[in-house]
């Protein structure tokens, strides 16, 4: 990789990352474009990180197939695909971490404990691997963004982040490699997530600045599907992730849940007044 990006420096090219861990679909394609129309030379990485699993079943079931994600990245335009082992990311016992305190303990990082620091810790080494000058991140995943950009500040690391709006299937449902391990059942149920997000926002437009009022509105919606197991639905600060009373700044309504076994998040900014 660092030959690679050590030519693509030589001949004046900026570099564009897309971390991935595969199972690509067209939310890592509006990564992938946006790279491809903001830099040179377009990096992407796929890697199924074990560190960032909380529970080893979802770390065996994730899926997983090079072929097709080769083929979707070529298609796509990328110039050089990062595909290392477990091994290779960690040929030996690992004794550094990076940890972003506050925004990893809540939400995600309070029902996934370590999520955030394995996370954290991937990324910066794929930014000290690639060295590239702009890394692309999906909004769906706000919370991961919210971390990745305070360690790039609190560690003066040279990149820029740059956030992707969200990719939608058409009824709504936020694309997700993990929704392909959905029954048809509960792919069919799925949307009601975004539904109950979509509540919370109109709520808060209609003038509602009660954080509680806003939540319950939301959950009723979401309850009314008795297969959606709710793990959270929170509206919090959209910059510390910490939840709020009152809706007077920027939020965002983030939600986890559960269908079979298959969890599912998802959210939405709201301006505030
Ligand atoms: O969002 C993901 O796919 C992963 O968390 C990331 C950023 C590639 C780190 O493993």
């Amino acid at each position: 990789m660092r030959l690679f990006i050590a030519a693509a420096r030589e001949s004046g090219l900026t570099i564009g990352l897309v971390p991935t861990m595969g199972a690509l679909h067209e939310g890592h394609g509006a990564l992938m474009r946006c790279a491809r129309e903001e830099t040179d030379y377009v990096v992407a990485t796929i890697f199924v990180n074990p560190t960032q699993f909380d529970r080893p079943e979802d770390f065996q079931k994730y899926p997983r197939n090079i072929e097709t994600d080769l083929a979707f990245c070529d298609r796509l335009g990328v110039d050089a695909v990062l595909a290392p082992s477990a091994k290779e990311m960690y040929p030996g016992e690992v004794l550094t971490s990076v940890e972003v305190a506050g925004i990893s303990s809540r939400l995600e990082g309070e029902f996934r404990p370590g999520h955030f620091r394995g996370v954290a810790t991937v990324v910066a080494k794929l930014f000290n691997i690639v060295t590239a000058d702009r890394a692309y991140f999906g909004e769906k995943d706000a919370q991961q963004l919210a971390v990745i950009q305070k360690m790039v500040a609190d560690l003066n690391l040279p990149v820029t982040i740059v956030t992707v709006p969200t990719v939608r299937e058409a009824d709504g449902l936020a694309m997700s490699s993990r929704n392909q391990r959905l029954t048809p059942e509960d792919r069919r149920n799925a949307p009601a997530l975004y539904q109950a997000l979509c509540e919370a926002e109109r709520l808060i437009r209609n003038g509602s600045r009660s954080a509680p009022e806003v939540r319950q509105g939301a959950l009723t919606l979401l309850l009314r599907n008795p297969v959606i197991r709710i793990e959270y639905l929170e509206v919090v600060d959209s910059a510390t992730f910490q939840p709020v009373e009152m809706v007077t700044g920027d939020v965002r309504i983030a939600a986890a849940v559960w269908l079979g076994d298959v969890r599912l998040i998802d959210n939405v900014f709201v301006r505030g007044a």
